[in-house]
């Protein structure tokens, strides 16, 4: 059998890491979706949670790892028995399943965090490793704070954690501090000075505090490294972990200085890229490299003469190549159940039979008010399918609003399948409307951001809201569509809540303080 020396495996923790992402939070059914999308864009691990975390993350992980073929499932681990189990537990009907478990190894973390002696950290590691090997053949072992760690210290952790059976161990930039050549070098120099290196994969886990998480991640793979982890749209943490997307096009743009390969099917990047957007609620900034909206757009005369003539002349990768298509189909109230249907799949999307005709319905009530369907409207359509699964849904709305008087907005929804109707006044409709819809829930959220733009052109256009709610530190984003925007804006708040909801039940501090 020959070894390719220059395949890198594509960690994806979009799930974990990914949904730590202030704003960020995904009901069971979208971390699903989400799974499925990565497992056909190619990724070799997807990270789906952290079992212990809450009975959510625990279902999660549990239902990735019974839906997967392919893709090896991961759930993080703390270096105790108790989330080992747990993480073991979640993973038992895994066709691929891996167990990551991590501890802290710098001297700030240790005696800060763990309160722990480095001796005591040591044992720790290879009670947990070993422990983990017991239960699974695939372990992945993380020195959390790992580029701010000791080298001697360093390299005796990672020596204790191949002994004790890792296969995997990923040295993280937890805190996003390390440069390029920094983290080349620390990963050559563990390649080169642990005794039993060989015996494992080395793995790269960086943030962007300063922007560097992709330039350090492939920095890594020039060490030595040969697994990256990353996230699609580079959410996580702060700010972000690496970009999947960007990693895998400056590899694959640039096969003369990087020749590395990996996996992943790179025409279902956008496709991916708009999934995790719409579901985490986190927008992909415009200028965003590969997978935002003006990544491939030419705007100046020159360059639109230049690429008119040879697209080469601005283009060092192909629309093409990350999935865009050249010019999107147009839908319209006569396009039947065929049509929408091959569009779904186009875009990625391949519903249940239920599923598809509550989409098709109201692919059919936009079409009636809206004479042409872009692409966008189309995701936009499937997104609100997707929130259909919310507990709290509108099902009936007025607004008055008045020159001269306060205005008012009533709802009917259903709460848990129960008919519920609220009603206020306000300083305009929407106010009205958000006041009359925070008496749903108990807790006092707090009203971050309200944001509307149009999903397509024209006047008729479906807006699209998005609300940041915040309460006890915890923040969402709720998003809805329609095309009056009035009801978008109550869709999106009562989305939101549904999310607080889910992220109140998901609060497990005294699990999560160590
Ligand atoms: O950033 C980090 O250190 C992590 C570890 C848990 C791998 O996410
Ligand atoms: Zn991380």
């Amino acid at each position: 059998m020959t070894i390719d020396k220059n395949r890198v495996i594509i960690f994806d923790t979009t799930l974990r890491d990914g949904e730590q992402s202030p704003g960020c939070s995904m009901t069971l059914s979208e971390k699903l979706r989400v799974a499925e999308a990565l497992e056909n864009l190619g990724v070799d691990v997807i990270e789906a949670g952290f079992a212990i975390a809450s009975n959510g993350d625990f279902e999660a992980v549990s239902q990735i790892a019974q839906l997967l073929k392919k893709t090896a499932v991961c759930s993080l681990a703390r270096a105790s028995h108790k989330d080992i189990d747990r993480a073991a537990e979640a993973l038992k009907h895994a066709v691929r399943p891996r167990i990551h478990t991590f501890i802290s190894t710098s001297a700030l973390h240790m005696e800060h965090k763990l309160q722990m002696t480095p001796d005591e950290v040591i044992s720790r590691i290879a009670d947990s490793v070993s422990y983990a090997r017991n239960l699974c053949d695939d372990v992945e072992w993380s020195c959390e704070d790992g580029t701010r760690t000791a080298t001697d210290f360093l390299y005796r952790s990672i020596e204790v954690a191949i002994k004790s059976g890792a296969t995997t161990i990923n040295v993280p930039d937890t805190v996003g501090y390390t440069t390029p050549s920094e983290y080349r070098r620390m990963i050559q120099g563990i390649i080169e000075n642990v005794p039993n290196s060989d015996k494992a994969i080395f793995s790269a886990h960086c943030h962007n505090d300063l922007g560097l998480a992709v330039s350090n991640s492939i920095a890594a793979v020039q060490g030595g490294a040969r697994q990256i982890e990353c996230t699609i749209n580079g959410i996580g943490e702060r700010a972000g972990n690496a970009a999947l997307e960007e990693i895998i096009m400056a590899f694959r743009t640039r096969q003369d200085i990087y020749p590395y390969h990996t996996g992943i099917i790179t025409q279902n990047i956008i496709r991916t890229s708009k999934l995790v957007s719409s579901v985490t609620g986190l927008d992909v900034q415009n200028n965003k490299a590969i997978v935002g909206a003006n990544a491939f757009a030419h705007e100046s005369g020159i360059h639109q003469d230049g690429m008119l003539k040879n697209a080469e002349t601005y283009e060092i990768m192909t629309p093409e190549s990350v999935g865009l298509k050249k010019s999107e189909l147009v839908m319209g109230k006569h396009s039947g159940r065929h049509a929408f249907r091959d569009k779904l799949k186009d875009l990625g999307y391949e519903l249940g039979d239920n599923e598809f005709m509550s989409a098709f319905t109201r692919f059919k009530d936009l079409a009636d008010v809206k004479k042409t369907l872009y692409d966008d409207d189309i995701i936009a359509i499937v997104d609100e399918n997707m929130r259909d699964n919310d507990r709290m849904k509108i099902t009936d709305w007025s607004f008055i609003c008045d020159s001269g008087k306060s205005s008012a907005a009533t709802f009917k929804l259903t709460v848990d399948g129960k008919a519920v109707s609220v009603s206020s006044e306000g300083n305009g409709p929407v106010d009205a409307s958000f006041k009359a819809l925070r008496g749903l829930t108990d807790g006092e959220p707090h009203l971050e951001l309200y944001q509307v733009h149009a999903v397509t052109r024209g006047t008729d256009a479906q807006a699209e809201v998005t609300v940041r709610l915040e309460e006890n530190g915890k923040t969402v984003n709720g998003h809805g569509a329609h095309v009056d925007t009035l009801v978008a804006s109550a869709k999106a708040y009562v989305n939101a809540l549904n999310k607080l909801q889910v992220k109140r039940e998901k609060t497990a501090p005294e699990i999560m303080s160590d």
